[in-house]
Parts: structure tokens; sequence; C-alpha cells
């Protein structure tokens, strides 16, 4: 499927932008680009990269737009972005909003479609410390939410479940600050550019996932479900 075209999903720690993802871009066949997961990968396998990044993670800060811009330029460049891609919890920052124009244009994409999840703190706390992801597969569970069948196991590849390291109370509550202070203004950013979506995030994912692919389904110029 050619559509030329990114999708953005905005939106504040615990939102359900990894679990969004994941459905909308198999559902939709894009390749789902996530700057959190590239990093932790990078941590995981200990490159350099990851010796350079874990620290500022672990401290729920956010990494430097250069080596992020460098990180997604260099995914961007692999045959299967060719045609569009979904990005999740990227651009976080102004200059990275901006130096994603600029690739998009070079790309010779359209405008990206972004979505922002909303979704009020309160909710989301209870979230991210009840999160759980498998160390295989990477599937999102919740552990008040969307538990596993079987206490800390994945119900797809029976992988074990594991709590990530920035998914504290206090972690969380620096990472949402970085979201105030950083990301929270590209709403307007893309607000100004028309190509603003605002999903309700606190309703159940089903329901957030019917808002998104009616958005995606519009964008894309398609009838049917996704
Ligand atoms: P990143 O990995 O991007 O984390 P985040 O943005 O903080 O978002 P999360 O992954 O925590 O939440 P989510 O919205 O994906 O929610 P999820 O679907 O998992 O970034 C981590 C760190 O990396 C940053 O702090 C920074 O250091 C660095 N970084 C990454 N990108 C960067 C960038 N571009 N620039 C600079 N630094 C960067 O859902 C959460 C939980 O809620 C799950 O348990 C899920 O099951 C549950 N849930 C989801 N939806 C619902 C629902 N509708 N109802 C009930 N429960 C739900």
């Amino acid at each position: 499927m050619a559509i030329n075209r990114a999708f953005i999903f905005l939106g504040p720690p615990g939102a359900g932008k990894g679990t969004q993802a994941k459905r909308i871009a198999k559902l939709s066949g894009v390749p789902h680009l996530s700057t959190g997961d590239m990093m932790r990968d990078a941590v995981s396998r200990g490159t350099d990269l990851g010796k350079v990044v874990g620290p500022i993670m672990q401290r729920g800060e956010l990494v430097s737009d250069e080596l992020v811009m460098k990180m997604i330029e260099e995914r961007l460049a692999q045959p299967d972005c060719a045609a569009g891609c979904l990005f999740d919890g990227f651009p976080r920052t102004l200059p990275q909003a901006e130096g994603l124009d600029r690739i998009l244009d070079s790309k010779g994409f359209g405008k990206p479609v972004v979505v922002d999840l909303s979704v009020g703190e309160e909710k989301l706390l209870r979230r991210l410390t009840g999160r759980r992801t498998c160390s295989v597969g990477g599937e999102i569970y919740n552990v008040y939410d969307a538990p596993p069948k079987v206490d800390g196991i994945c119900d797809n590849d029976g992988g074990k479940l594991v709590q990530r390291a920035d998914d504290t109370a206090e972690v969380v509550r620096q990472r949402l600050a970085a979201y105030d202070r950083a990301t929270k203004p590209l709403t307007e950013y893309y607000r100004r550019q028309g190509v603003l979506h605002v999903v309700d995030a606190s309703a159940s994912m089903d329901e957030v996932s019917r808002a998104l692919g009616e958005i995606v389904k519009r964008a894309e110029g398609r009838n049917g479900h996704l």
C-alpha cells in the first residue's frame, strides 16, 4: 500500500501511544517507529548509544534532539519506511518536529497526520505503574486493566513480563514534567498547520482503536474498516 504519509501519535506518558500504535500499524501495514523502544533496545544490547541514553531515560529526562534525529534519519532511510510510517513518542520537542517536517518534505511525503491521545493526569500514574511488557515480543499489558491470562507471562509467546525501569512513581513525575514542558506545545504547532486530531484516550482500548482507525482510514482515502 503506497500512502506516502507519516502518522504521529502524540500524548503524555501512559496515554496508550504504544498500545495503539502496535494495533494500527498491524492493521494498516505501516512500520511502527517508537523512539523509546529503539533506545531501550540499544540499552539492552549495551551499544554506545545505549550507554549514553540509558541514564537519561532512567532519570525521566529527554534525550538530546541531535541523538534522536540521527537515529530517526537512519531508521527512515530503510526501505520499509518508503511509503509511510507511524511515529510513537517522536517528535517530542519543537526542533524535532521542525526536523521531521524537513525530512518528510525531502522524501516527498504529504503533511503528517497527527493525533493527540488526550488523557487526564490522574489516570496516567495508574496506567504506568500497572504496565508490564513482554521481554520477548514487546506486547503491552496492565495488571489492573489488561492483565495476561497467567500472571507474569505473555499470552502471545510465553515471554516473561517485566516492569519498565522508568515506571516508578518518582520517574513518572519527571517524565510528565518533561512532557508538559517540551512536548505539549507541539499540539499547538500541529494545530496551526491544520493536521491535528484529538482523541479521548481515557476511553477503553477498543474505543480508542476505533477512533484512530477512522482517522487513519480517512487519511488513506480508503473505505471500509482497517
Ligand atoms: P517512551 O518509551 O516514548 O515513553 P513515553 O512517551 O513516556 O510513553 P509510554 O511508553 O510510557 O506510554 P504510552 O503512551 O506508549 O502508553 P502504553 O501504550 O504503553 O519514552 C521513554 C523515554 O525515552 C523518555 O522518557 C525519554 O527519556 C526517551 N525518549 C523517547 N523518545 C524520545 C524523543 N523523541 N526525544 C527525547 N527523548 C526520548 O500504555 C500504558 C499502560 O496503559 C499499559 O499498561 C496499557 O496496557 C495501558 N493502557 C493503554 N491504553 C489504555 C486504555 N485505553 N485504557 C486502560 N489502560 C490502557
